[in-house]
């Protein structure tokens, strides 16, 4: 049975900044929160840094080849902020944007459509010796910097990623801790997400008066998907109603539909009286979007807690004793059944078809990208008559499966548009660091050498074709 994708549906790879680039001193850059963490010890696995990363920030022209060589149609990449203001305000370095620059033209002159994220986690380090995201100026920062961008780029870059993730940037930044700048406060993690979601709005604004007309806007989220362990139990059910809140609508609210919900609010009361939402905060967030961008891994489970072991509220982070759930200490994370990949990720493509059913449902007016979906496995590296080849059979399993389901979604109405594989290089992966791979090509990170996995060719093939053969 062959599956097919509709004619203009992008099939794209997606990177970020941070995690490939390196080149972390060159042409002007200043520090971003994600170097001074990945360089305290014990906050990354191994001590791992971005110092040098893919340093693709030395080799665009291969991997502009690369990509062209997997014939894919979007590239869906990060700027630096910290390359582009490296104090995180004042006038625009030359020299980061001409890396942009460089890298947008170089994908249009090979035919493959750019897809810009303004912030993917690299905030500038003073403005963090400011109070980061949990300082109110911080908002306004990314909007002139969104400016800066935006003149630079707008007539050449037509579809625009204001924020990938901010819910990570708030809850595992500022309430977990085990993403820069570390912070374990429960208080500040909302405040962060409120000021995040005003910097949405805010660079929007900025974003869409300078580019062109056409340009399309989104946001990228990782709207998790939470099932309540026993269907019938109240208890169980409000849990999940709970993360909900504080992991997906605390963004959707007042970005899609202008309010923070009535009960995020009655949930992280004890927490935070939420004064940190100013009069016309909520106008300046709910700005006109065209796309919701979706990011998807896995799903949890969860149960009302009786108290007893422990609730388990970093599943699926790396460990904390600190919470990235403000206001629900009471919900337990249930340890997920397999299959899982490298992360510990359980694999359920079922959870990407709800969600975007899900966004479909409830936002009609918004179309869908899958901004990033892809596994971490331990690739074995074989010797295919003196090259290096790697069969990832499993990632390309894992990348059948899930896009068998978008265009299920398709067919069952919902504007999804495009699917972005994460990630076009194995990289940086945050706290574990080079531990985990999720790249279509496999980077020797001591030769820096790039070698295209089985499931390169495999989703150039299907780039190619658009059929999906089950
Ligand atoms: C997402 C991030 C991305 C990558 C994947 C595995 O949370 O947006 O940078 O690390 O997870």
């Amino acid at each position: 049975m062959s599956t097919t994708f509709p004619a203009g549906f992008l099939f794209g790879t997606a990177t970020a900044s941070y995690q490939i680039e390196g080149g972390v001193h060159e042409d002007g850059r200043g520090p971003s929160i994600w170097d001074t963490f990945s360089h305290t010890p014990g906050k990354v696995a191994h001590g791992d840094t971005g110092d040098v990363a893919c340093d693709h920030y030395h080799r665009l022209d291969d991997d502009l080849d690369l990509m062209a060589s997997l014939g894919v149609d979007a590239y869906r990449f990060s700027i630096a902020w910290p390359r582009i203001q490296p104090t995180g305000r004042g006038a625009a370095n030359r020299a980061g944007l001409d890396f942009y620059e460089r890298l947008v033209d170089g994908l249009l002159g090979r035919g493959i459509r750019p897809v810009a994220t303004l912030y993917h986690w690299d905030l500038p380090q003073p403005l963090q010796d400011a109070g980061g995201w949990a300082q109110r100026d911080t908002a306004y920062a990314l909007a002139d910097y969104a400016a800066i961008v935006g003149d630079a780029l707008g007539d050449r870059v037509a579809e625009w990623t204001t924020l990938n993730e901010p819910w990570c940037s708030a809850f595992l930044g500022y309430g977990s801790g085990v993403h820069a700048p570390g912070v374990t406060d429960p208080v500040s993690a909302l405040c962060a997400a409120h000021h995040l979601n005003l910097a949405h709005g805010l660079a929007l604004q900025a974003l869409r008066a300078r580019v062109r007309d056409d340009a399309r806007f989104s946001v990228a989220l990782n709207l998790h998907v939470v099932r309540p362990d026993r269907p019938d139990d109240a208890g169980d059910v409000d849990a999940a109603r709970q993360i909900d809140a504080v992991g997906n609508r605390v963004f959707t609210g007042p970005m899609l539909e202008g309010g923070y919900p009535d009960d995020l609010l009655a949930d992280t009361a004890a927490v935070t009286d939420w004064a940190f939402v100013h009069d016309g905060d909520l106008a300046d967030i709910h700005q006109p979007l065209e796309t919701i961008g979706i990011n998807y891994y896995s799903t949890s489970r969860v149960r009302r807690w009786d108290g007893t072991g422990s609730n388990n509220h970093s599943a699926g982070h790396n460990a904390s004793t600190a919470s990235p759930w403000p206001g629900a200490d009471t919900v337990q994370f249930l340890p997920q059944p397999g299959p899982h990949t490298e992360m510990g990720w359980n694999i359920d493509p079922s959870g990407l078809y709800e969600l975007l059913m899900r966004m479909h449902r409830e936002h009609p007016q918004q179309s869908l990208l899958v901004t990033e979906n892809g596994a971490a496995f331990a690739d074995a590296v074989t010797d295919a008559d003196g090259s290096p080849a790697v069969h990832d059979a499993d990632r390309v399993d894992y990348l059948r499966r899930h896009l068998t389901v978008v265009a299920q979604a398709i067919a069952d109405g919902a504007d999804v548009r495009g699917y972005f594989a994460w990630s076009l290089l194995d990289n940086f992966e945050w706290a574990y660091g080079y531990e985990k791979r999720f790249g279509l090509v496999r980077v020797d990170f001591d030769t820096l050498e790039r070698t295209p996995k089985d499931s390169a060719r495999w989703y150039a093939g299907l780039a190619r074709t658009h059929e999906l053969d089950a």
